[in-house]
């Protein structure tokens, strides 16, 4: 396992920035595990991402769908990134239902982003981003606005796949 890199959030776009950012460094058949509360920032982060990555549709919260397949778009030269794959694992009892949803782009060929996958998805790959997402709790809540206040995020790889990869490149300048 990897050292863990955290970078602090301030705003929702420090957050998208940072799903940007790791789009250049994702490839396809990458799988992260994104964890969180309700609200610190997963499906944000992945928005970030889903725009650097250059794909189809908009990454949104899914309320009903577990899953959501965005195909790559053409960029400017003719080639294609890979595909995105936002799970919700939020009501997803186990990896079977996962493997149910049958998926048309297979693991290999997408970045697979997993919210709540934690304890369900490592089972995918031996090789994993992990971001946790915390956002301030308790008495660090602003009651005025409890939306607002920096989260951090702690980034871990973990297997082959991100050996050598300093996920501190990642940091903002
Ligand atoms: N620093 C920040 N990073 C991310 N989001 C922020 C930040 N500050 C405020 N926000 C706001 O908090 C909300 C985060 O919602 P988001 O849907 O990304 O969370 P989530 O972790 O996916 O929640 P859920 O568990 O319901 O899926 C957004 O409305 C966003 O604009
Ligand atoms: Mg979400």
């Amino acid at each position: 396992m990897s050292d863990a890199v955290t970078i602090d959030l301030p705003e929702a776009d420090t957050t998208r920035a940072l799903g940007a950012a790791l789009a250049g460094v994702l490839r396809a058949g990458d799988l992260v595990i994104l964890t969180g509360d309700l609200g610190a920032g997963k499906t944000t982060l992945t928005q970030g991402l889903g725009a650097a990555l250059g794909i189809r549709g908009q990454v949104a919260s899914p309320t009903f769908i577990v899953a959501r397949e965005h195909p790559p778009l053409p960029r400017e030269d003719g080639t294609r990134g890979p595909a995105l794959v936002h799970v919700d694992a939020y009501r997803l009892g186990s990896l079977d239902e996962l493997d149910a949803l049958d998926l048309d782009s297979s693991l290999d060929e997408s970045v697979t982003v997993v919210e709540w996958g934690r304890g369900l998805a490592e089972a995918l790959t031996e090789d994993r981003l992990e971001i946790d997402l915390q956002r301030p709790r308790g008495g660090d809540v602003d009651t005025e606005n409890p939306e607002a206040g920096t989260r951090h995020a702690t980034l871990r790889a973990v297997g082959d796949r991100w050996a050598g990869v300093d996920l501190s490149a990642l940091l903002p300048a």
